[in-house]
């Protein structure tokens, strides 16, 4: 008998439902970047407008900004689209897909979703979490027709190099298979001081796929402005494949979006003001913790600590009755998590999500202020367990 046919994620929905706090430090992306700060005049707004296979000054301006041919663009309803449209466009049921652990829930949820049997490759805590080839190439087989990772790394916020990379593309072309890398967060290389101009995987090799949107570093989620990278036949499928789903956009957001496309590198400076005041609030947090262990990037907005929690404490029992939970089978870390919760309204988005339950999520891309007394809370709930 199959399995049962994949149909949604848990994570996505705990996040949408569940994450909200009054100290959201499960957030992965940028503070929203406000509309009037964006300095659009209605007159420049339309409802409806010519857009079929791409909005032209879109397609252009994408395509300017990433180096590449408008023909390989495929304008996307956010990266969570682009990355159904790049899987459904290569994958056919009962492919073999491998995909990086710990990862994103969606990615491995679509691979699923399709009918693939899903592989997946470590990214070890123990070695950074970079991308190990000699992994990949363990793990591949002659079945194998995608290969899934991000960049930067999501949960880590880890930055895997060209070279690595081009390691990847290398043992994908031997097996017939392509590569696609989520670089969301690549983007964020952008938001430091001195900004560094991303410069997508895409350039690497015909085995890649790229996945991306204005989301994570720029604050402009509501924009769902995505795009996929590819070769112009594949690109040309994913088009037509999106004439079933997504079909005509929202012209309103793609007139927006042209327009922040054209003031990106503003936007990028806000960003990068805030980033770099939260990331010394965030190293200064790190640097007072003995009870985490964290790899720490140097740009982006989120980390992935260990929780170094003796796991033959009794740690419910340490929190008082209000805050410790009754099931027995609640692990020592999802205790700690509803401590922060409900003790102190505070949401970090639980390693469970990423299949690493010992570790969280924490993103320090919101309000600097917030921020600060977000993690003066974190540390007094960590305080409270020693
Ligand atoms: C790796 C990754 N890809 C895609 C997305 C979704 O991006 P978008 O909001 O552009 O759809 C997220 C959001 O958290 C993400 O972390």
């Amino acid at each position: 008998m199959s399995a049962p046919r994949v149909m949604s994620t848990d994570y996505i929905e705990w996040a949408k439902l569940r994450a909200h706090a009054r100290y959201n430090l499960a957030t992965s992306g940028v503070m929203n970047f406000p509309l009037k700060d964006l300095g659009v005049s209605l007159d420049q707004l339309e409802i409806s407008g010519p857009s079929f296979y791409g909005y032209e000054p879109l397609q252009q301006a994408l395509a300017k900004k990433c180096g590449v041919s408008p023909d390989c663009v495929v304008a996307t309803i956010g990266t969570s689209m682009a990355n159904y449209l790049a899987m459904a466009a290569v994958i056919e049921p009962g492919d073999e897909v491998l995909i990086e652990h710990p990862a994103y829930d969606p990615l491995v949820a679509v691979a699923q979703y399709l009918g693939a049997g899903v592989q997946r490759f470590p990214r070890r805590f123990e070695n950074d979490f970079r991308i190990e080839p000699a992994e990949i190439q363990r793990h591949v087989t002659p079945c194998t027709r995608l290969i899934v990772l991000t960049n930067l790394h999501n949960p880590s916020g880890v930055l895997a190099d060209d070279a690595t990379l081009r390691q990847v593309g290398e043992i994908a072309r031997r097996v017939g298979a392509r590569v696609l890398v989520d670089e969301v967060y690549l983007e964020m290389l952008a938001t430091q001081s001195p900004p560094v101009t991303p410069r997508s995987a895409f350039h690497l090799g015909e085995e890649f796929i790229v996945t991306s949107s204005l989301t994570k570093a720029y604050g402009l989620s509501g924009l769902r402005c995505g795009w996929i990278l590819a070769r112009p036949d594949l690109a040309q499928k994913m088009w037509r494949l999106n004439d079933l789903f997504g079909n005509i956009p929202a012209h309103t957001a793609e007139l927006l979006s042209v327009i922040a496309l054209q003031r990106l590198d503003k936007i990028a400076a806000r960003s990068a003001a805030l980033l770099e005041k939260n990331r010394a609030l965030l190293d200064r947090f790190l640097d007072s913790r003995s009870d985490l262990a964290c790899v720490r990037p140097p740009c982006g907005t989120i980390v992935f600590p260990r929780l170094r929690l003796d796991p033959t404490a009794p740690v419910a029992a340490r929190f008082s009755a209000a805050h410790a939970l009754s099931s027995p089978a609640c692990s020592h870390a999802d205790n700690f998590f509803s401590l922060l919760r409900e003790k102190y309204e505070l949401s970090v988005v639980p390693g469970k999500f990423f299949e690493m339950p010992e570790h969280f999520r924490l993103g320090i891309g919101g309000d600097t202020a917030t921020l600060s007394d977000a993690l003066s809370c974190l540390s007094s709930a960590l305080d409270s367990l020693s």
